[in-house]
């Protein structure tokens, strides 16, 4: 966006909030896609924006939801149901139940279902058998933490597979990370997970049909990354294109998706000098930005000044949120000109997880307002400015029926 056009955005909606733009995450799909195997598909995590759902819904074979809320906004917004990937490491029985019910009745079932444990197994074999379906399932494989099954779990259920004629077994889903520069660690998962699925074939006779992995694919947020995407896209499509494995790949990503298409709007509304050191505090904060591996605010997010005085001047600025903590830090020693009241600060790259991941609830400030700004046509409000001091009051007596 011009620095026209945000001033104009200023001009109409109070700061902070959040714009993201449509043009700009299709971009960075297509140019994913690009760079990527032809024949493998995509998946967006919606964890990292819901917002761009209805966006991306089109530009991509399907949806990570992990959540009952995560599901009510796809199916609300109309994402159509085969592209869901109901994940999770909690699954609610009465939604999945809910879920299977529904897509027997009207035809048009979830997708697929993902495995996280024993558990899991059972209550989506119970749904399927009572509605009398089969369920698409992926077993999660764990990377060694509460996500996903043992290796040793898989190999059973695998083994048993002809019990559970219920539940098709389509493959596995491996997810281990964010943020993951390292082609060498990309390598030695997705060698560790061919080496798997060969087992399963040659132990079990179970060829698996798909694996969906989520790599983690990284952004670069800070000056001073040196981190070359391209080449690294082309690693990584020559470790998939070695693999033995020759089912369908479908990729799972968020953050990779959706970090460009979004700017965080803040304005300055103090300037200070204390003890030699000059502050802006502006009146987002901490609450609503989260830049993956911002380490105590001393690594520098790409920001777009817009001010209506000359640029003079070149401080470091301690750029600090609204919040009564001296941890509302957004960064430190940011060179920039002298800052003013009213100044314009947009944070780049905001488009994954800030919405999403921010300490909300804290100081009881208002939850930003989403902006859209659309290929064709005028910006459009996604949500609206939300206040959070009810979700923080008690209730008095006369609410609670005393
Ligand atoms: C299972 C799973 N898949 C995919 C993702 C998306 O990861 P990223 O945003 O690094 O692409 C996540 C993120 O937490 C995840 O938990």
């Amino acid at each position: 966006m011009t620095e026209t056009a945000i001033k104009a955005l200023c001009k109409q909606h109070a700061t902070p909030f959040y714009v993201l733009e449509e043009d700009k995450v299709k971009e960075r799909v297509a140019f994913l896609r690009s760079h990527l195997p032809k024949d493998v598909a995509l998946c967006y995590a919606v964890k990292a924006n819901t917002f761009l759902i209805p966006a991306l819904m089109t530009q991509v074979e399907r949806l990570e939801i992990c959540s009952p809320g995560e599901l009510a906004i796809c199916r609300r917004v109309g994402a159509p149901m085969a592209q869901y990937v109901v994940s999770g490491v909690h699954k609610e029985a009465g939604v999945i139940e809910d879920l299977v019910k529904e897509g027997v009745e009207t035809g048009t079932p979830a997708g697929l279902y993902t495995v996280e444990s024993k558990t899991q197994l059972a209550l989506l074999q119970q749904a399927a058998e009572k509605y009398h379906t089969v369920l698409p399932v992926l077993l999660r494989l764990t990377s060694g933490n509460q996500f996903g099954l043992d290796e040793s779990d898989v190999e059973a259920i695998v083994a048993e597979r002809k019990n559970r004629p219920s539940l098709s077994i389509r493959g596995i889903q491996y997810f281990s990370g964010t943020q993951k520069t390292s082609l060498k660690r990309l390598k030695r998962e997705l060698d560790r997970l061919d080496d798997f699925l060969e087992r399963l074939k040659d132990t079990y006779g179970y060829e698996a049909e798909e694996l969906e992995f989520g790599p983690g694919l990284p952004v670069t947020y800070f000056a001073g990354d040196t981190f070359e995407e391209e080449p690294f896209l082309q690693g990584f499509s020559e470790l998939l294109e070695n693999l033995r494995f020759s089912g369908a790949i479908t990729l799972e990503l968020g953050r990779s998706m959706a970090a460009s298409c979004g700017q965080y709007v803040t304005k300055v509304v103090d300037v200070k000098q204390n003890r030699g050191e000059s502050y802006a505090i502006v009146d987002g904060g901490m609450h609503q930005i989260v830049y993956f591996g911002q380490s105590l605010a001393m690594k520098q997010p790409g920001i777009h000044l817009y001010s209506e005085h000359e640029a003079e001047g070149d401080h470091k600025w301690n750029i600090c949120g609204s919040l009564c903590t001296a941890n509302d830090m957004l960064v430190k020693q940011m060179p920039l000109p002298n800052l003013h009241v009213g100044d314009v600060l947009a944070f780049q790259k905001t488009g994954a997880y800030c919405l999403t991941e921010g300490i909300a609830l804290f100081l009881s400030r208002d939850i930003p307002k989403v902006l859209w700004v659309p290929s064709n046509g005028p910006v459009t409000i996604l949500r609206h400015a939300i206040q959070t001091e009810a979700m923080n009051t008690p209730m008095i007596k006369e609410e609670k029926g005393e």
